[in-house]
């Protein structure tokens, strides 16, 4: 009889340190993010969005969430081996910002043969990618109501205050269009869209140059110095894809003497995103408006769904329009008046 309450009260005692250490597990959730290239100015604040959503789980489940966060430098074999390692480590779950968005397949399959779920996030894999698997999720923008925000906002401002952008008062609005990075849908959408916006709005529209800055200032910068030592005061609106390449823009354009404060040579810039250092230079007048991209949301999706899906096997998400399995943001028109100036 003793040996047999012995023997319960080990067994007994073994359980109940076995659903401590259950419970104890249950607590801890590491989320492994890899983003394309760290340096990215829309990526960094992003990034800094999914840290404060993380800090908000913690506090509202009492829960511990360690998020670490891998730097693909560009480099998808680079990216490919931060997913082998988040894999091997045994994180809950994996948020990735694809370096070349049609090689999605390789980590899906990595990621299901180890059964980690994995929240794609602002470059979206192909949807033969996205199917390989229910456990992938993706959040983003919509990209093509980036394009026809741009559209709007320039098509409003030509029709109302044709002064302001038709310089040579010929009726035809002349631009440069700074693309993103080839491939990538958000360039490719926001391209297609400002400009047959333009078009549906009637707008005659003549196209002096369009080139890739591969959403970069400084690649901007010079292709839109090299623009304007080829066609002069004749550029009336830059259409940018990012914020970063108008601000490019902005830079070469204020050497060149326009843009200033206070000074009537005002090229028409807009960019998308509104990263903090735009909204500055929308204050300043330098830019003229952006679409906002909203990182905070998008984050705030990424990390709900990437929580939920750790902590009960289940993707829901607060952020309204998830569809189980995408997550598509609205974009919106930021202007002066918008910006609050400080
Ligand atoms: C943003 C860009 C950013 C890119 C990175 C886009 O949605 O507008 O600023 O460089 O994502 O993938």
């Amino acid at each position: 009889m003793l040996m047999f309450w012995r023997a319960a009260a080990v067994l007994s005692a073994a359980f109940l340190i076995g659903c401590g250490q259950g419970d104890e597990r249950h607590h801890k959730y590491k989320i492994g993010v890899s983003v394309y290239q760290a340096d990215d100015i829309y990526i960094s604040e992003f990034r800094e969005w999914m840290a404060a959503s993380v800090k908000e789980k913690e506090a509202a489940y009492g829960v511990t969430i360690v998020m670490n966060v891998a730097d693909a430098a560009g480099v998808q074999s680079l990216q490919n081996d931060q997913v082998d390692k988040f894999i091997s480590q045994g994180y809950d779950v994996m948020c990735v910002n694809m370096v070349d968005r049609t090689a999605a397949a390789v980590i899906v399959d990595k990621a299901k043969l180890a059964d980690i779920p994995v929240v794609f996030f602002n470059r979206e894999p192909v949807q033969e990618d996205m199917a390989r698997w229910s456990k992938v999720y993706y959040v983003g923008g919509k990209a093509e109501q980036s394009g026809v925000m741009q559209g709007e906002i320039i098509a409003d401002l030509f029709q109302n205050h044709g002064e302001l952008v038709d310089r040579n008062d010929d009726g035809v609005l002349q631009y440069v269009m700074l693309e993103g990075e080839p491939g990538h849908q958000d360039a490719l959408l926001r391209t297609e869209y400002s400009i047959a916006t333009l078009t549906r709005r009637g707008v005659r529209i003549e196209k002096l140059a369009n080139d890739t800055g591969n959403w970069q200032r400084s690649q901007a910068k010079e292709k839109m110095s090299a623009w304007l030592a080829e066609f002069g005061g004749a550029i009336e609106v830059v259409f940018s894809n990012n914020d970063s390449m108008a601000l490019g823009a902005v830079e070469a354009l204020r050497e060149k003497g326009y843009n200033l404060p206070d000074c009537d040579k005002q090229v028409i810039v807009i960019g998308v995103d509104a990263i903090k250092a735009a909204m500055e230079a929308i204050c300043q007048g330098a830019l003229y408006a952006t679409v906002l991209n909203d990182a905070k949301s998008q984050a705030q999706g990424v990390i709900d769904i990437a929580y939920s899906v750790a902590s009960t096997g289940e993707a829901l998400s607060a952020v309204p329009g998830f569809d189980g399995k995408y997550l598509l943001l609205d974009y919106r028109p930021v202007m002066r008046e918008d910006v609050k100036e400080n």
